[in-house]
């Protein structure tokens, strides 16, 4: 897709774009989850990006089956949101020498992740709904509720962090 071409003309052409997109985010998402496991000091968050990280690559799994049940080939498009949202917890995370003032850092930039995953989720699920495609929305569903369950953990974490400090 270029500035001067309109590639999307349908529908179904916009889901398309968006399952490429979300493709590309996931990918980005499970080779850069690694590093951050290793920057956490924290068990628990240990423990939470690294579940993840493996519920991270089902998403992978899942996108490739709906692409398949969609009848459209495996491809992926650049997804400069999510490429921000990881350049920049990268940037923050090298600038942070204290462990929880890092591990704070960490935490608020997954769920950042987690909450653009969700966005992106909810509109694929209603647009594959819309299109026709219930079991489509039903496997981009499994996904959502595992992205929100992860975004509720790592409140839990940081919120017991907070409450740490404070005692
Ligand atoms: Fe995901
Ligand atoms: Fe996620």
């Amino acid at each position: 897709m270029g500035l001067f071409t309109r590639d999307i003309h349908s529908m179904n052409d916009l889901f398309v774009h968006q399952l490429k997109d979300i493709l590309y985010a996931e990918r980005r998402i499970a080779s850069t989850m690694p590093a951050m496991i290793d920057k956490a000091s924290s068990m628990e968050l240990k423990d939470c990006l690294r579940d993840h990280l493996e519920q991270t690559r089902t998403h992978i799994a899942r996108l490739e089956q709906v692409f398949q049940m969609h009848g459209v080939a495996l491809s992926t498009v650049k997804c400069p949101a999510i490429d921000g949202i990881l350049d920049e917890a990268d940037e923050i995370s090298d600038e942070v020498d204290d462990k929880s003032v890092l591990d704070a850092a960490i935490a608020s930039s997954a769920q950042a992740v987690e909450h653009y995953e969700i966005t992106r989720y909810g509109t694929l699920i209603a647009w594959a709904k819309e299109l026709g495609h219930p079991d489509c929305a039903a496997l981009l569903h499994e996904t959502l509720e595992e992205e929100k369950s992860a975004d509720k953990k790592l409140s839990t974490i940081s919120e017991e962090r907070l409450t740490h400090m404070a005692a």
